[in-house]
């Protein structure tokens, strides 16, 4: 009778184990592209893009604004979850005013008072953030047009390109950029930026997902745990503009060598983080040469997922999502509150075409623009 009974009961442990590979490990939608109808916007379709690796790790990308709708990826067990904040419909990001996903341009970040000189004439932008023109200025930025999309052929990948025409948000030059998603079997996601122009023109490209590696709308990123590779910060004034110093993160709330809770120092007095709400800054990457360069590694201990993040840019601003305040109701009706995602933007400094000593943001005609960042996930 026990003997019976302890069959059965391992009969029925057998099952629920592998029911249990099986479901983490279903078959996971064929890997390659996949390109549906999403809408419309200024008259243009816009597709839906599904990036499927071996793996079966799936990334969601429409050609409005470039931007990434989910990445869903496992944690230590397989258990797959969408790591990065948005909405299911391209109309929930019109307008997406925390830049969910996309990518961000001409300039990303920050110009002073919407101005800056180049070869002796003063250009006026328009300004968005107070005093300052943030993330390209106001109307026809990088994440809020409706790019041309191609997908790759021999990869997966889908390449964006638009053209931003002389005078566009007051920038110089017709800037043809080109932006292309690549997803590996490493389960790395590369951001390739190409851009050429015909007057000189500051440029300064990047990507604004918001990630929680527990999976969008699972509470704050708090706990998650993060190493900067970077010895200095650029501080910044009362309008998140840099100063111009490049401070040591030695002995300040801003040292992430080793890897500490986003969280453990966050709401410390120290005047930066005031001035930023929390982190809201850029790091200035360590750097050995010119190449690809490791900038960030989280760690979510929960679900053990980790994202690295390497470029080849200068420096990287990590934003804790201090601005989310829960107004917006995003993915599967979760609510975004504060600090429920960080960026990780790679890019040249805040204000560079203002401070001479930052690194050149300036593209010249016969000069071609190239950055690369690599998002690469695993779980531990
Ligand atoms: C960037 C800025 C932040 C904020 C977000 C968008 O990360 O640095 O201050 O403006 O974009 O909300």
């Amino acid at each position: 009778m026990m003997a019976k009974r302890m069959t059965y009961l391992i009969v029925i442990a057998f099952v629920m184990v592998i029911s249990g590979v099986l479901s983490a490990n279903a078959a996971p939608a064929k890997a390659g592209v996949q390109q549906k109808p999403f809408g419309t916007r200024d008259g243009r379709p816009v597709n839906l893009y599904t990036l499927t690796n071996s793996h079966g790790v799936e990334v969601h990308a429409m050609n409005y604004g470039g931007i990434i709708l989910s990445i869903r990826v496992p944690d230590r067990k397989g258990q797959m979850a969408d790591v990065v904040l948005g909405h299911d419909t391209m109309e929930g990001y019109i307008p997406n005013p925390p830049y969910f996903g996309a990518i961000v341009g001409r300039y990303a970040n920050r110009i002073a008072n919407g101005q800056f000189t180049l070869d002796g004439k003063t250009y006026t932008l328009p300004k968005n953030d107070g005093p300052n023109t943030l993330h390209g200025g106001t109307t026809r930025t990088f994440d809020k047009v409706v790019w041309d999309a191609e997908p790759l052929r021999g990869k997966t990948g889908v390449a964006f390109s638009y053209l931003s025409k002389d005078g566009e948000e007051g920038f110089p030059g017709n800037l043809k950029v080109k932006v292309t998603y690549t997803l590996t079997d490493a389960n790395e996601l590369i951001l390739d930026y190409e851009a050429t122009t015909d007057k000189a023109t500051p440029i300064n490209v990047s990507q604004h997902s918001y990630f929680n590696l527990k999976g969008e709308g699972n509470g704050d990123i708090l706990d998650h745990e993060i190493m900067l590779n970077a010895d200095k910060f650029t501080p910044v004034d009362k309008n998140l503009i840099p100063t111009g110093e490049l401070r040591s993160v030695k002995g300040t709330p801003f040292d992430f060598t080793t890897s500490t809770k986003i969280g453990s120092r966050i709401d410390d007095s120290y005047e930066q983080l005031q001035l930023g709400h929390g982190y809201d800054h850029n790091f200035v990457i360590n750097r050995k040469g010119s190449g690809l360069e490791l900038a960030a590694r989280v760690y979510e201990p929960t679900t053990g997922r980790v994202l690295e993040v390497s470029t080849t840019q200068p420096g990287v601003q990590f934003y804790t999502g201090n601005f989310l305040d829960g107004t917006i109701t995003g993915k599967n009706g979760h609510v975004y509150k504060r600090r429920y995602g960080f960026c990780l933007e790679t890019q040249h400094f805040p204000d560079s075409p203002n401070h001479p000593d930052f690194p050149n943001t300036i593209l010249k005609p016969g000069e071609k623009f190239h950055q690369t960042t690599v998002f690469k996930f695993s779980a531990k």
